[in-house]
């Protein structure tokens, strides 16, 4: 089961394993880390960004083009950001670090 470790606003870190298939939000979710993720995952918000370690951003598959375009709604977006709800665990991502923006956690 591949591990990541959440990086939440002023540095806290979760340590979570994940069951493939989850998405990082499906993860999120069952850790108690409040991403909003609006729409339940389908890709009609951009609640649930995160930010991928630079490390892993080349493991993930391409962002579709409907992430794209909810991606360019988000707020504090950088080079490795990501849908939570659109990227799908599995063993080679053991390790991943993900970074919450505080805009997208609940208040
Ligand atoms: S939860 Fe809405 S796009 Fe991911």
């Amino acid at each position: 089961m591949p591990q990541l470790t959440f990086v939440l606003p002023g540095g806290r870190e979760i340590v979570a394993e994940a069951r493939p298939g989850e998405t990082i939000l499906d993860v999120a979710r069952h850790e108690d880390i409040a991403i909003e993720g609006a729409c339940g995952g389908s890709m009609a918000c951009a609640t649930c960004h995160v930010i991928v370690d630079p490390a892993f951003f080349g493991k993930l598959g391409p962002a579709s083009p409907e992430e794209e375009d909810m991606l360019d709604l988000a707020e504090s977006l950088a080079p490795t950001s990501r849908l939570g709800c659109q990227l799908v665990l599995h063993a080679g991502l053991d390790g991943l670090v993900i970074t919450v923006p505080k805009t997208s956690l609940l208040e």
